[in-house]
């Protein structure tokens, strides 16, 4: 019997879990992506693109579409979409396997300051006028309005539009992953005093911190939403795992 999975993607993971596990399995694979970025990256698998209403929405399509699994391989801070996963895996009747990418830990010579929200992250970078490099989505940048005192860099994935209504803002628009040379390259040549991040874990986003780490730069570090589901796996390996053992029980249970 061909099973079939649908993954929640949106993310680097989810790309190469859906491509092993196509590759590697036989199965029915369809990736599910909110459609946020204007140019993606080419999938391995057939995909579908936009929300689907809720948790609700989401069971419908699980259910009309007879998918035996769903596999959350969202980004650590889309804390909606996970949460729905969870409700509408126990809505369709499917096992559900999330997969949360391990955080970076912090090292030896890091300054970070961790804080729990953007809102926080703006006041976290002070009053004086500070060179702020912001790696953070589009989404997340509005806040930094109520700061128009600092010197910006921006970079994300798209470019943001509208820009963003502080007197001093530049913009890079690039896709990582990016190496430490180059990101101490960028550091230095933008004087940059700050760093506001996200813990989104992983190697190609993690260059910025290691570089930071040696030219003692301070981070404000955004921490994690708590995940929804109860448990995780860290990587794809153990996502393969858990898809296999999942799957191993519905046969054993003759679904
Ligand atoms: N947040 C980040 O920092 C970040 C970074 C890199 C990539 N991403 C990716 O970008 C997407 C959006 O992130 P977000 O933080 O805006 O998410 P979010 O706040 O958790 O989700 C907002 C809504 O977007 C829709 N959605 C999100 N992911 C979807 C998916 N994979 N397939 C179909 N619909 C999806 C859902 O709409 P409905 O309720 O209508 O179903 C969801 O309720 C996610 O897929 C995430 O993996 C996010």
């Amino acid at each position: 019997m061909t099973r079939s999975i649908l993954i929640l993607g949106g993310t680097a993971d989810a790309r190469l879990l859906a491509g092993k596990l196509e590759k590697e399995s036989g199965y029915r694979i369809l990736l599910s992506m909110a459609g946020r970025t204007r140019d993606p990256v080419k999938q391995p698998v057939p995909i579908r693109i936009g929300g689907f209403g809720g948790a609700g929405g989401l069971a419908d399509f699980i259910k009309e579409n007879a998918f035996d699994l769903l596999v959350d391989a969202t980004h650590p801070y889309a804390a909606r979409i996970s949460a729905n996963a969870v409700a509408a895996a126990q809505l369709a009747k499917v096992p559900l396997v999330a997969l949360e990418r391990a955080a970076w830990q912090r090292q030896v010579g890091d300054r970070w300051q961790a804080v729990a929200n953007v809102e926080v992250a703006v006041s976290a970078v002070g009053s004086g006028g500070k060179n702020v490099f912001l790696a953070l989505g589009r989404q997340e940048l509005l806040p930094f309005e109520r700061a128009p005192h600092h010197r910006y860099l921006i970079r994300s994935v798209d470019p943001v539009e509208p820009p963003l209504n502080v007197p001093d803002a530049r913009y890079i628009t690039a896709r990582g992953p990016f190496e430490l040379s180059d990101e101490i390259a960028m550091l230095r040549d933008n004087r940059i005093d700050i760093i506001v991040s996200k813990n989104s874990g992983g190697a190609a986003a993690y260059g910025k911190i290691e570089a930071a780490r040696q030219l003692g730069i301070d981070v404000v570090m955004i921490e994690r939403p708590p995940h929804p589901c109860a448990a995780t796996v860290p990587d794809i390996e153990a996502a393969l795992t858990s898809i296999q053992h999942q799957l191993s029980l519905l046969e054993d249970r003759g679904e």
